[in-house]
């Protein structure tokens, strides 16, 4: 049988990057595949050079119909850049594939993650087969699935109502506030990004609704999600994660893959890790909302009065952009560095919750934060802003037990006191369950990534089907 060769396509996201990175990297060690790895030019550059280049493992760039011709996609909303990554992306990556075959390394399937439906497209124009990497949990999807497969009226009729419940299968009842944001009439982010909730719809729609021939791989692994994988009919999903360079996870001595991943952000000189060593054993509360959400001025003021009348130490991440959008927000830096608090711009994140001083992390619910957390045993605090993390917080909260979600005033704001309560309902006398929890998800999931593991199974069924399809 030839060596199956996949075309690895990924949006140039810092949550799309690093888990494609990570299955391509998979893919090449547990199978005998030959992986092209693609996304844009300005992506790629920051991919790490010393990342171990495997020697299956190849890097293509695709246009994103801006870089060529030197335009700036900031002067466009999203909505525009979409559009254009769609029809430039779809005309290069198929010049891209028919170039490979031309060079005697033809495609067998293209690989694509969120918010690339087109490519699905090229590849029905070659004759070749395609799989989703869906980068948000299996509940996730099962929402949007069950939207555009029989349950549009009843969400979208009763989703303005207060007492709105929904069973959906494989899943606890959901109300309003468990589903993704752009169910919802008042989409936190409507302001942000304008009417891209209807777009992410018809995307979404493409990506779950048309399911005739379904590979769907989840960043997730079947002792997490194993009910809702169950109840999907028609549809399987492929739990091949938790997609996190293992050389970070505590009680794992490998060294090998540690700089396999990119940062599209610049951090700061401070020395966090140092910082790290030297506090007591999980008591530190990590802070980090993700590389999208920001955080209003009210909210910020809120989370600052709660850290630092927890009494507890904390690392928070304040990205250059947020600091950008509240200018006039002061957190009072000069008080509270390098004695109970750090405050940074951006940090390599599966490296600080690896570390033991971590208690707790106060996060966005973003999944790739959430898988890290799960992988790394460390309990959470969900605030969850939009898109997909109201329904990853309940999943933490409600089913998994590893975690609290902050409980919003009327003004939408999670208070200091409320944030104080989570806190101490985590790293208290009482957090002992969530705490015990967390830990034995993080066994649970080194466990699937292990050789002979549920994922490590699925990956290699998966390249074998595909394979035998080909040959
Ligand atoms: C987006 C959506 O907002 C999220 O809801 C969806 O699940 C994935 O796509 P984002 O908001 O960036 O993602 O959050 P998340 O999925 O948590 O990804 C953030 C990534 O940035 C994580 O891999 C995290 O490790 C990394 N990160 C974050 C850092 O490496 N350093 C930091 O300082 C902060």
């Amino acid at each position: 049988m030839p060596r199956p060769h996949f075309l690895l396509v990924t949006y140039p996201a810092q949550a799309h990057i690093n888990p494609a990175l990570q299955l391509a990297k998979q893919l090449a060690s547990t199978s005998s595949a030959h992986i092209t790895f693609t996304t844009t030019a300005t992506a790629l550059r920051r991919i790490n050079n010393n990342n171990n280049p495997h020697p299956f493992l190849t890097h293509a760039t695709i246009s994103d119909g801006y870089e060529e011709n030197g335009d700036n996609p900031a002067s466009d909303s999203p909505i525009q850049r979409l559009t254009r990554f769609s029809l430039a992306g779809s005309k290069s990556l198929l010049v891209l594939a028919r170039s490979l075959s031309d060079q005697g390394h033809p495609v067998t399937c293209i690989i694509y993650t969120l918010l690339l439906p087109w490519a699905a497209d090229v590849a029905r124009q070659l004759g070749i087969s395609s799989a989703v990497f869906w980068l948000q949990p299996a509940a996730v999807f099962s929402v949007y699935y069950h939207y555009f497969n029989g349950y549009k009226d009843v969400i979208d009729s009763g989703v303005h109502q207060p007492e709105f419940m929904v069973n959906l299968p494989g899943l606890p009842p959901l109300t309003s506030r468990d589903l993704p944001s752009f169910f919802l009439p008042n989409d936190p982010y409507s302001s942000v990004i304008p009417a891209f909730e209807e777009q992410f719809k018809t995307i979404i729609e493409r990506q779950v609704g048309d399911m005739s021939k379904p590979k769907v791989l989840v960043n997730t692994f079947y002792a997490l999600e194993s009910d809702v994988v169950k109840s999907m009919d028609g549809v399987e999903l492929i739990g091949v994660g938790p997609m996190v360079p293992l050389a970070y996870i505590k009680e794992h001595d490998s060294s090998s893959d540690k700089t396999f991943g990119v940062d599209l952000f610049d951090g700061d000189e401070k020395d966090y890790k140092k910082w790290l060593d030297a506090k007591p054993e999980k008591s530190v509360v990590y802070v980090s909302f993700g590389s999208i959400a920001l955080l209003q001025k009210r909210q910020l003021e809120e989370m600052t009065k709660g850290l630092m009348e927890s009494g507890r130490p904390f690392l928070w991440v304040l990205r250059k952009a947020q600091r950008e959008a509240e200018k006039d927000f002061v957190i009072g830096t000069e008080v509270i560095e390098d004695e109970r608090g750090m405050v940074v711009e951006w940090c390599s994140q599966v490296e600080v919750l690896s570390h033991p001083s971590i208690g707790c992390f106060v996060t966005h619910c973003g999944w790739n934060s959430t898988v890290e957390s799960l992988f790394s045993g460390v309990p959470t605090v969900g605030m969850p802003q939009w898109s997909d993390q109201p329904t990853n917080a309940k999943m933490v909260e409600d089913v998994w037990g590893s975690g609290f979600r902050g409980r919003v005033n009327g003004e939408g704001l999670v208070e200091a006191e409320e944030l104080i309560r989570c806190l101490k309902a985590v790293l208290g006398e009482e957090g002992e369950g969530v705490r015990r929890r967390a830990e034995e998800w993080r066994d649970k999931a080194l466990e699937a990534v292990r050789e002979g593991g549920s994922s490590h199974r699925s990956l290699g069924r998966f390249v074998e089907e595909v394979s035998s399809h080909e040959s």
